[in-house]
C-alpha cells in the first residue's frame, strides 16, 4: 500500500469517503481536520481544503509537511463550460490553469509568475487510473442513484472527459461568465475553484498530483440551483466510488 492524500472543497464531496474508512481519526492542523487512516490496502489522509485557491494551497501545503503522502487526488465537483460536458459526467484533468490570474503586461495573460508557464499538468500515471476509475463509476451511478433524482436533474448516460480545467476564485453562474471563461481558455473543459492551487503546490514539492471532477452544474444561470442539489443528492456517490475503484486500481 502506498500513502495517498484526498482532498475535497467541501463535506458532501468527502463524506462517503470517511465513511468508508474503518479506522480514521482527525488532526487538527492550520485549522482543518486531515482524518488518517486506511482505505483499500492504502494509508490515507483525507481532508477537507474548504473553497478557493488560498484554503486549497494551504491546505495542501501543510498536507504534504505533516502527512509526507506520495501521492495527492483532489475530488469535487466542477461547472461544465464547453458544450457536451453536461450534469453527471466526470472530467479528469490533463491541466490546470488559473482563470484569474492576470500580470499582464508584465508577464502573459495566465501565466504564473516565476514558473515561466501557465499550466501545471497532473501526473500521467495517476489520472489514467483516475479515468478508468471514472469510466467504471459512470457505468454503475445510474443504477445507485434514486430514479427520481436522476429524472430532476436529467442525468442519463453520463461520460468521462480528460481535459484541461480552469480554477479561479469565483462560482461561475451565468451564461455571460462561462462564454467570457470559453472565449478566453477555448480548451477548458470545466471551471472549479481548488485545483490549480493544489496542481501548483504539488508541482512545487514534486508530487504526483491528479484531480477528478463532477459536473454538478453548467456554470450558466442555473448553477445556484443545480450545485446545492447536485451537491446534496449526487456528488458523495460519485466521489466514493470513483476513490475507491482508484485505490484498487493503484
Ligand atoms: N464548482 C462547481 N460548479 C462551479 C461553478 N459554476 N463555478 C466555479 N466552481 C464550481
Amino acid at each position: 500500500g502506498q500513502r495517498i492524500a484526498i482532498l475535497s472543497a467541501v463535506h458532501e464531496e468527502l463524506a462517503e469517503i470517511l465513511q468508508l474508512m474503518p479506522d480514521e481519526q482527525p488532526i487538527r492542523l492550520g485549522g482543518r481536520s486531515y482524518w488518517r487512516g486506511h482505505l483499500q490496502g492504502h494509508e490515507v489522509v483525507a481532508v477537507l481544503s474548504g473553497i478557493g485557491k488560498v484554503a486549497a494551497a494551504t491546505t495542501t501545503a501543510l498536507l504534504i509537511e505533516r502527512f509526507a503522502p506520495e501521492q495527492v487526488i483532489f475530488t469535487g465537483v466542477a461547472g461544465g463550460l464547453l458544450p457536451g460536458v453536461e450534469v453527471g459526467d466526470i472530467v479528469v484533468g490533463s491541466a490546470l490553469v488559473q482563470h484569474d490570474l492576470d500580470a499582464s503586461p508584465l508577464f502573459a495573460r495566465f501565466e504564473v509568475p516565476g514558473y515561466g508557464r501557465s499550466r501545471f499538468q497532473p501526473d500521467l500515471a495517476l489520472s489514467q487510473v483516475l479515468h478508468a476509475a471514472a469510466k467504471d463509476a459512470v457505468t454503475w451511478l445510474p443504477k445507485l442513484l434514486d430514479p427520481e433524482v436522476l429524472r430532476a436533474m436529467g442525468l442519463h448516460s453520463p461520460s468521462v472527459h480528460q481535459g484541461e480545467i480552469a480554477t479561479g476564485d469565483r462560482f461561475v453562474a451565468s451564461e455571460a461568465d462561462s462564454a467570457a471563461l470559453r472565449a478566453a481558455l477555448p480548451e477548458a473543459l470545466a471551471v472549479d475553484m481548488e485545483s490549480a492551487a493544489v496542481a501548483q503546490v504539488c508541482h512545487d514539492c514534486g508530487l504526483p498530483f491528479a484531480v477528478v471532477r463532477t459536473i454538478s452544474d453548467r456554470a450558466d444561470n442555473q448553477a445556484h440551483v443545480d450545485f446545492p442539489l447536485f451537491l446534496r443528492e449526487v456528488a458523495r456517490h460519485y466521489s466514493a466510488r470513483i476513490v475507491r475503484k482508484a485505490l484498487n486500481l493503484l
